[in-house]
């Protein structure tokens, strides 16, 4: 697994560096499902690592469960140590840095559940495990906290073991946490664990594209976030159960020019597709206080487009100017005080291209 030294994380110990390229756009196909997959079990190779994984977009406008993409400099942390304590083959939560309501027992933990995930598909049958979990992201914000904190577990799990898990599998063990607290969705999960853009192209079998986005090319997404909680639960309940075929076409359109525009860097195609959505959005907006004056403030002021992020309450914006996003950013938190009388957080990010990675380790 990849270490990358750029933003927020500050390496401490032992480090591997990345020396093989990622191969250009790979498909990923699973057809298992959480069962092991190791045929003899692995030994740990450290004896305690240290993980994170990134902020996750969802959906993208017109993508709603197929398209996702990583944010860079905003993530949850996961600490993992060998601990005789624990019983074998077991983990146990032992630290949670963040909100008071979640919750210790692995079971009902995003991170539990994705590292016991991880320790199932690899047969981890004769260690026990302590894990901590430092939240960086707010919860129920629409910025994939939950698939953050799954994708730091099972990847920090797997690299403990030897890195044996592929990127899918990972997907497949985050995907366990997901189903469990907001849904069967893999749109946050993926791009956490692999970092990009990436297009879930089928459940089943998983079936997973990543989308080079132009590495010579900038883009940066305005999130702006409102204190207003939109649990994806709720949010998804208020979705239709069946479109309309002229709505189908003009949502199927619109993702395929949004892929062509990642594909190419094209930040005014990607704006336009991302602004397009006719099916989710129009139901979910009028739930979030202001969303629909904040977008429009957005593109006034010149956003490329603008969405909600994931189930919400966050709105995302495109743009290919650090400065211009935060004047963006003010102009849509003044909408949302004043249409919804929201407070809300601006924060202005790149794409994090590398995914969910171990950041420390201390060998045995
Ligand atoms: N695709 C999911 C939804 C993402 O919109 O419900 C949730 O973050």
């Amino acid at each position: 697994m990849a270490v990358c030294f750029s933003s927020p994380v500050k390496p401490t110990t032992y480090f591997t560096i990345r020396t093989q390229p990622k191969p250009k756009n790979p498909i990923f196909r699973c057809q298992c499902s959480v069962t092991t997959i190791t045929t003899t079990e692995p030994q740990p190779i450290y004896t305690s690592v240290r993980s994170f994984a990134p902020a996750t977009v969802a959906n993208l406008g017109p993508g709603f469960d197929f398209l996702g993409c990583a944010v860079d400099g905003i993530g949850d942390y996961v600490s993992l140590r060998l601990d005789p304590a624990v019983h074998p083959g077991e983990i146990s939560i032992t630290d949670i840095d963040g909100p008071s309501k979640l919750s210790k027992n692995p079971l009902w933990n995003c991170a539990g559940i994705a590292a016991i995930a991880a320790m199932k598909m690899l047969g981890v049958r004769s260690v026990g495990l302590s894990l901590s979990l430092e939240k960086g992201l707010p919860l129920g914000s629409g910025l994939g906290s939950s698939a953050a904190s799954a994708a730091a577990a099972c990847v920090a799990v797997n690299e403990m073991f030897g890195g044996k898990l592929k990127a899918d599998e990972l997907v497949l063990a985050g995907l366990e946490s997901e189903a469990k607290v907001s849904g069967y969705h893999a749109d946050n999960i993926a791009p956490a664990i692999m970092g990009g853009f990436v297009l879930i192209r089928s459940y089943d079998p998983l079936e997973l594209m990543r989308l080079e986005f132009p590495i010579n090319k900038e883009l940066f997404f305005v999130l702006v976030s409102p204190e207003f909680e939109a649990p994806t639960k709720k949010m998804r309940a208020a979705l239709p159960a069946e479109v309309g075929m002229p709505h189908h076409v003009w949502n199927c359109s619109q993702a395929g020019a949004l892929v062509a525009s990642v594909l190419q860097g094209d930040l005014v195609g990607l704006g336009k597709a991302l602004s397009s959505d006719k099916i989710v959005e129009p139901k979910r907006a009028p739930l979030i206080p202001g969303m629909e004056a904040v977008k429009k403030a957005a593109i006034e002021a010149g956003a490329f487009g603008c969405t909600i992020s994931g189930a919400g309450p966050t709105a995302v914006a495109i743009v290919e100017d650090e400065e211009r996003g935060r004047m963006i950013g003010e102009k849509m938190a003044e909408a949302f005080w004043r249409e919804g009388n929201l407070k809300a957080a601006v924060a202005v990010k790149r794409l994090d291209r590398v995914g969910a990675r171990l950041i420390s380790s201390i060998p045995r």
